[in-house]
């Protein structure tokens, strides 16, 4: 099946929520990273999902709603759910609570759990296609398995070409980083994954401190696990100086001029939003120049700087 690239239109919007509702999958734009959307109702859909980015079966995937009403029918919200989902709805936040018995969310989409991720999109392109299609959409990232995730639909068109019918292509996303990811399970709400919302600001909604999140027990964010993200080329972080034959991934002009190979800096005035924006379409950008190795600037581990940290780590871990 080869892929059709369709500017975002109300035709192509409808055109590609009959796709969705016939059980096929489309790459569609958020403002995070661009997702591969499928019913999250059908298991088959969702296997189609799974194939599609060759990723492991047991890794839960988000349910994407219209709005916070439609998400709380599936997911059982504690006060502090409602409290996160009142101030970050719609956003780029995903909150794992407990299912509600009877969800319409597909086991497989669950990877079997009891607890569901859900999120409501910003982007007007994603909730006019999930309301259009009348049902929640799961969609991980619309990246094969493994591979840095997709912020724009050119990304998407490389990655799966040829595995999906339809992407609406909607320009560059403008967070660039996925969602933060926090469980409200009872108790204070745990952070899961860092993503486009600094932890400070989930704190300061909730009016108390996030439970640590406990490195060592079992990954209940199997996707938050090393060696994700990755370029082919070698990642070498907190570079001060970059040598011959290297490419770069700059911040704030800190590495100055390179002597042979490319670089890309994600924000020369140092500002963190933009750099969140660039810096998987930069990874990606860096990795085509056929370099050995990409040395990553130093990048303030503050706010947005956390979960941009977090994905340079994942994307230099050994695989
Ligand atoms: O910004 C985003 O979140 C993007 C856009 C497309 O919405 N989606 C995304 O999905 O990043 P994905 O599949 O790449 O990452 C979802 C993460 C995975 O780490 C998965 O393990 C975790 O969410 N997850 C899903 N359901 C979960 C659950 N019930 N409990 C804990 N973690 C869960
Ligand atoms: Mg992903």
């Amino acid at each position: 099946m080869t892929a059709r690239l369709l500017p975002a239109t109300p035709a192509s919007i409808a055109e590609a929520a009959a796709v969705l509702r016939s059980g096929g999958l489309v790459g569609m734009p958020t403002e995070t990273v661009y997702g591969l959307a499928g019913l999250a109702t059908s298991d088959a859909a969702v296997a189609a999902i799974y194939a599609a980015k060759g990723r492991p079966a047991f890794n839960p995937l988000i349910a994407h709603f219209a709005s916070a009403a439609e998400a709380a029918r599936e997911g059982r919200f504690d006060s502090r759910a409602w409290r996160l989902a009142r101030a970050f709805w719609p956003g780029p936040l995903t909150i794992v609570a407990p299912i509600i018995e009877g969800t319409r969310i597909g086991l497989l989409a669950r990877a079997g759990l009891a607890t569901l991720a859900l999120r409501v999109p910003s982007h007007e392109v994603a909730r006019a296609l999930i309301e259009a299609t009348g049902a929640p959409l799961a969609a991980p990232s619309a990246n094969r398995s493994g591979r840095i995730s997709p912020t724009r639909a050119e990304h998407v068109m490389s990655d799966l070409e040829g595995r999906i019918a339809i992407v609406l292509d909607a320009g560059p996303c403008a967070r660039g980083l996925e969602s933060t990811i926090v469980a409200c399970l009872g108790g204070p709400a745990r952070l899961l994954r860092p993503g486009a919302i600094p932890s400070e600001d989930l704190e300061r909604a909730l009016g108390e401190k996030l439970a640590a999140s406990t490195s060592g027990e079992p990954a209940i964010a199997p996707g938050a696990l090393a060696s994700h993200y990755a370029p082919r080329a070698n990642m070498r972080l907190d570079a001060r100086e970059v040598s011959d034959g290297e490419a770069a991934l700059d911040f704030g002009g800190a590495l100055g001029k390179t002597a042979t190979g490319l670089r890309l800096d994600l924000s020369p005035k140092g500002d963190l939003m933009e750099a969140a924006a660039n810096l998987f379409a930069y990874l990606r950008e860096l990795d085509a120049t056929g370099a050995q190795t990409i040395a990553a600037a130093k990048i303030p581990e503050l706010g947005l700087g956390v979960a941009i940290n977090d994905r340079l780590r994942r994307a230099a871990a050994p695989r």
